[in-house]
């Protein structure tokens, strides 16, 4: 069974002797706007008397919180909705609320498919949820909460957060770009900018409570000012981001290649505090597939960007997205897709099998891909990028880098964990002296795919 999500709370269940004591527990799938909304949802279940508990058959309200990106991710909770069908027959007063993107798309369909479901909220409505809450303890009934869009931003609401040392702050929600695999802007609606000021506002609090490094969400980050004149554009957040003294570093998901400009660049080049660390997803090394997807950019476009990037800050990493079996993905374009990532020689890719999204107009042309075929070039894909991972890792040994204490290895408690810059997992044995939160240096000794392992040098 899959874990429920932790939270940075005081408060553990086994301290909440009060028998009247009611608990709540989360899940959360998908990206980290998701993970974010998780935490919006938990600070408001928390303000209204609930605790957090990380054991299920403890908690008298549930919620799901659901991506609808892929199948493969909508079955798997689907899954998840399912077990939850006997902890509610034998606790009928359990209150099971499903929020997220699967929500926002399928709304009463799944009360109809699981009927012991009692709240669904859309992606709209995550600040409601109090109201939402009282109303099923008041009827009993299922209430149902989608907006079609979202009228204006949502207010704020009492959050609680997942880390002690990063936090995701988001800038703007929506995306206008209808790639033409991808459900996002259907579910998630236009793009809206939050004001500046907030963000600024928002990120110096976190500085003061204590954690170290921001990621700045949207769906597409460099759109971010575009829909209003007020707030200047992704640059001048950055800007005004890099100048906030209670923090150390920031962090920024996602960027579109098509929106990324000089300025961004030469912002980033000249700050202080933003990461070294580019994701661009480029989706396809094809320029056919490319076309097909709507992705407003050629792959020579790409490589331009790249040089770009790398002239100005050559030790930035770089990481990107790519989809394999998109329809009409012939062996020969798929080729195209393995060479380009060989050229470019990214640090990471996330890799994914493409998913039919109905209602997007890739879903239905013609030339789907097989998915035997589909699963072929995803291990092909994976093998060649894991190699190129595994040389670039292999670079850094012997050097030392400044990483950021986050904790323990969630594998080995005598092990502290950590990320770069540049966005690289580091692993080494504690010595004692290290604080949660502290900029240290560690010399990389050995170097994996995924992972750096080394040791604290002074
Ligand atoms: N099928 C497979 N992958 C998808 N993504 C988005 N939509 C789909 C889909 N229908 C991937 C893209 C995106 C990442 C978050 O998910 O690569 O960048
Ligand atoms: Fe989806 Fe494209 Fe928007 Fe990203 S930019 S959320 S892939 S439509």
């Amino acid at each position: 069974m899959s874990k429920p999500d932790q939270y940075n709370t005081q408060m553990s269940s086994k301290e909440g002797k009060d028998s009247k004591q009611k608990f709540f527990t989360t899940y959360t799938y998908g990206c980290q706007m998701n993970q974010h909304d998780s935490e919006r949802l938990a600070g408001q279940l928390k303000s209204i008397g609930y605790e957090y508990t990380e054991e299920l058959t403890e908690a008298s309200f549930i919620l799901i919180n659901t991506c609808c990106v892929r199948e493969s991710a909508e079955k798997k909770i689907y899954g998840k909705i399912g077990e939850l069908k006997n902890l509610k027959i034998n606790n009928p007063s359990l209150i099971i609320a499903i929020a997220g993107c699967m929500a926002q798309k399928d709304r009463e369909k799944l009360f109809k498919k699981a009927p012991h479901i009692d709240i669904i909220i859309g992606t709209h409505n995550v600040h409601q949820l109090v109201d939402l809450v009282k109303e099923v303890e008041d009827s009993k009934k299922h209430v149902l909460a989608v907006w079609d869009q979202a009228e204006q931003l949502a207010p704020d609401v009492p959050t609680i957060r997942r880390g002690t040392v990063s936090a995701w702050v988001p800038i703007m929600y929506g995306c206008n770009n209808f790639c033409t695999y991808c459900i996002v802007p259907y579910v998630r609606g236009r793009e809206r900018s939050r004001p500046l000021q907030d963000i600024v506002q928002e990120i110096h609090q976190l500085g003061l409570e204590g954690f170290k490094e921001i990621t700045l969400l949207g769906q597409n980050v460099n759109s971010y000012g575009k829909d209003t004149e007020e707030y200047g554009d992704f640059a001048d957040l950055l800007q005004a981001v890099d100048k906030v003294e209670t923090i150390e570093r920031v962090r920024y998901m996602t960027s579109h290649p098509r929106d990324i400009n000089d300025k961004v660049i030469e912002t980033i080049l000249n700050s202080k505090k933003i990461c070294d660390h580019f994701h661009l997803p480029v989706q396809s090394g094809s320029d056919t597939i490319l076309k097909l997807m709507n992705r407003g950019y050629t792959t020579d476009y790409y490589r331009e960007l790249v040089k770009k990037i790398r002239k100005a800050i050559p030790h930035a990493s770089l990481t990107t997205d790519i989809i394999v079996g998109f329809p009409g993905e012939t062996e020969e374009l798929f080729n195209e897709t393995l060479a380009f990532i060989k050229e470019i020689g990214f640090d990471a890719a996330y890799t994914f099998l493409y998913s039919k999204r109905s209602g997007t107009p890739a879903a239905t042309m013609s030339e789907q891909v097989p998915l035997a075929t589909k699963k072929e070039r995803l291990q092909k894909l994976m093998d060649a990028q894991n190699e190129i991972s595994l040389a670039i890792h292999q670079r850094l040994v012997g050097q030392t880098l400044a990483v950021i204490v986050e904790g323990a290895s969630p594998r080995d408690e005598n092990r502290l964990t950590g990320r770069t810059t540049t966005n690289k997992i580091v692993l080494w044995d504690k010595q004692g002296t290290e604080k949660i939160g502290q900029l240290v240096n560690i010399k990389i000794n050995t170097a994996q795919t995924w992972i750096l392992k080394g040791q604290l040098v002074d």
